[in-house]
């Protein structure tokens, strides 16, 4: 498991839209940007399933996925790696629902697809490009 740093909850915050990419089970790679997107928990992070269907084919052959995102003022951002789960009812599902509705947006989520966070890599430019988190160098 690795800890999501509330440095890259802040990022999270100011992104637009995620890039998530998947992979068929042949390895076919597939990237979407999802703009509903939301961090949960210190190690997961909801993506809203509006419109998803090669996302979610790829999920249920294969259940690991990338996500990128980055805030255009920062110029950096950070890549969460783990495997995905989707669920369509229960607590996570329900707050999506309260979530759209709040927003006034007139959208039926299909499911949530969770994702459980193991590695996260920074993105950006200068040395730290693809250093993992977890292995920074801090001092
Ligand atoms: C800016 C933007 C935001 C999007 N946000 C979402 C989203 O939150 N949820 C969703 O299901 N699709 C969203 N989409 C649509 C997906 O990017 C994509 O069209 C969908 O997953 C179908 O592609 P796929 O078959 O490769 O999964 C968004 C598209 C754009 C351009």
């Amino acid at each position: 498991m690795a800890k999501i740093t509330q440095d890259t909850k802040d990022i999270a915050e100011q992104a637009v839209t995620f890039i998530v990419a998947t992979a068929s089970k042949d390895g076919k790679p597939n990237g979407v940007p999802i703009g509903l997107t939301r961090i949960i928990s210190d190690d997961e992070i909801m993506l809203v399933d509006n419109f998803m269907h090669k996302t979610r084919q790829n999920i249920t052959e294969n259940p690991v996925v990338a996500i990128t995102f980055w805030a255009k003022e920062a110029r950096y951002g950070y890549q969460c790696k783990g495997p995905a789960r989707v669920e369509t009812a229960g607590k996570h599902f329900d707050e999506a629902i309260q979530w759209l509705r709040s927003t006034g947006r007139n959208l039926q989520p299909k499911a949530v697809v969770i994702v459980k966070v193991d590695e996260i890599y920074y993105v950006g430019a200068g040395k730290d490009s693809s250093i993992r988190l977890d292995q920074m160098d801090t001092e």
